[in-house]
């Protein structure tokens, strides 16, 4: 058996951030989880950390590293999105607070310290939401990027347009950028875009699978996906919402279920029309170096068979 793999999850919990920290918390045989790292997202950081420690707490890890990082984008406003994910960001479910503690570290210093002090090229940075963090450890310490293994990340979109503005994804619309700096760095890079994710509905049948595992994480899983598909259903009609983030993990565990093109891509910072655009080369039209794999599909029961499966193991 090979060693699991070593992963640091930089998030914004968001219920999906959430259903993807307890799927990869699900997963020790292949993930081992660093620590998580907060940013400011979905909803401010006061909220995301405390919903990371809500999500490691029902997970029975309330011995995992959570760190806060930036409270708002390199150079922009900040943008939240209570109009999808509730006041807190975890709506849709009752839980206790949590009481474990953060780490008294920033962010920043965690994914810097560690990358330097583990070997070079084993650890994986997954990105769940803006990507300020990583960005901001980059300007500081430009010797890690050579270090970091892969950036696995929930972000953009081509085929599908964007979801915070026509041409954005609320991920890199929100700190567009950092990442630029993260797509110019040289680290390998892999995109989940909006094109893999809006794949993954949560449809009835799905999230009555989830249900029937019985369980208290299955039962908040469950209430977290029903508040936060309502915004999507009543957006494209769909049978269900997209479930982004846990998409990054999936990637890890099964690689097979995903496809998609090594190609580049350049993320647009001038135009306040086209903010935070992800500009693919899907058909390889400029002769810019690739500098990423852009997944473009997925094996949508083969991934909410995975989720399930490793969700009933909490
Ligand atoms: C992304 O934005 C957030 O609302 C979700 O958590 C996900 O990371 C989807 O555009
Ligand atoms: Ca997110």
């Amino acid at each position: 058996m090979t060693n699991p793999r070593k992963i640091i999850i930089d998030t914004d919990p968001g219920q999906d951030d959430a259903v993807a920290i307890l799927l990869a918390l699900a997963s020790p045989e292949e993930l081992e989880v660093l620590g998580l790292s907060v940013v400011a997202g979905n909803v401010p950081i006061a909220m995301t950390s405390r919903n990371a420690r809500v999500v490691c707490e029902l997970a029975g890890r309330p011995d995992l590293a959570v760190y806060e990082g930036a409270t708002r984008p390199l150079l922009r406003a900040p943008v939240t999105a209570e109009h999808v994910h509730g006041r807190t960001g975890l709506d849709g479910a009752e839980v206790d607070e949590p009481v474990m503690p953060v780490v008294p570290q920033h962010s920043v210093d965690f994914l810097i310290e560690t990358l330097r002090r583990e070997p070079s090229g084993t650890v994986t940075i997954c990105t769940l939401g803006p990507q300020t963090n990583l960005a901001m450890a980059l300007q500081r310490a430009p010797d890690i990027a050579p270090r970091i293994r892969e950036v696995v990340m929930m972000g953009g979109g081509l085929f599908e347009g964007g979801n915070i503005t026509p041409a954005a994804e609320f991920n890199i619309y929100v700190d567009p950028h950092a990442s630029k700096l993260v797509f110019s760095s040289g680290i390998p890079i892999v995109v989940l875009p909006l094109d893999v994710t809006h794949q993954l509905l949560t449809t009835k049948a799905r999230m009555d699978r989830i249900g029937a595992i019985g369980s208290r994480v299955s039962e908040v899983v469950t209430g977290w996906l029903q508040f936060f598909e309502r915004f999507d259903v009543e957006k494209y009609g769909s049978d269900g919402g997209p479930l982004h983030d846990p998409s990054v993990i999936a990637y890890l565990l099964k690689p097979e279920l995903f496809s998609g093109r090594v190609c580049n891509i350049e993320i647009e910072t001038a135009s306040e029309l086209t903010m935070g655009m992800t500009v693919v080369d899907w058909w390889r039209v400029t002769g810019r170096q690739a500098n990423a794999t852009f997944l473009r599909t997925v094996d949508a029961d083969g991934f909410f068979e995975l989720l399930t499966e490793r969700l009933a193991r909490l």
